[in-house]
């Protein structure tokens, strides 16, 4: 059952490029979407991204020129803006250690942690370009966990890359050594025909190791 469930979602989901802009999304289902981003797992339980919404027409309406003007901005019920920290995975913030010292662990195993992470930042993150390629692969399983959420309750999703990433960080007012834009992702009801699914086969992608 649960499988059929899944694999409806997985089928239902494309990236819906005309929402109906009449239809909202319902704020019971808003918050089913997410918790399915607060629930995604993320390297060393970090959880290094935020989630801006945007609702109002106002809003999004000033956000659709950085956004390579597409219509999805404006059209969708919800548009998310996927935030990657920058500042708060280095262990000099001291969110890190207050992330492990959530673990049901015993001091040491927990002061191993610290020493492990502060050791793997060191030496792979030497700059903050590295550390939001990092934050941002956390940031796109909490959302492909939302747009399969989503297609689960019946509601559409476009991720959307194409924006103006410094421009929209500066239009936030995001202080980039904090924080920096991900990804965004559109939500809403679709106004168009599911168009078909272009996919390589699995042969061509799965290759079994001997
Ligand atoms: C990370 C990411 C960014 C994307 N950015 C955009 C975008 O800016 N605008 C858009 O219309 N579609 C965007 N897409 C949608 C892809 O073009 C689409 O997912 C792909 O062609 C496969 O089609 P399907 O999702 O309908 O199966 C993006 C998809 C992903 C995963």
């Amino acid at each position: 059952m649960i499988k059929n469930c899944f694999s409806k979602a997985m089928h239902f989901r494309y990236a819906c490029k005309h929402f109906d802009p009449a239809k909202k999304i319902d704020e019971k289902h808003w918050r089913f979407i997410l918790e399915a981003g607060r629930l995604s797992p993320s390297s060393f339980g970090m959880e290094p991204w935020r989630f801006l919404v945007a609702e109002s027409s106002s809003v999004k309406e000033r956000l659709r020129p950085l956004c390579w003007n597409q219509a999805q901005i404006t059209d969708a019920s919800h548009l998310v803006i996927y935030l990657a920290a920058i500042e708060n995975v280095k262990p000099a913030s001291g969110i890190p250690a207050k992330r492990f010292a959530r673990r049901p662990l015993p001091p040491e195993r927990i002061e191993a942690y610290n020493a492990l992470y502060a050791d793997f930042m060191a030496e792979t993150f030497t700059d903050d370009e590295k550390t939001f390629a990092w934050g941002a692969r956390q940031v796109y399983i909490a959302l492909a966990n939302m747009m399969t959420a989503a297609a689960s309750i019946g509601i559409d999703s476009c991720p959307i890359e194409g924006f103006e990433k410094e421009k929209l960080e500066a239009h936030l007012k995001i202080d980039s050594k904090k924080w920096q834009v991900a990804v965004l992702c559109a939500f809403g009801y679709r106004n168009e025909t599911q168009p078909p699914r272009m996919r390589l086969s699995l042969e061509e992608i799965v290759e079994v190791l001997e």
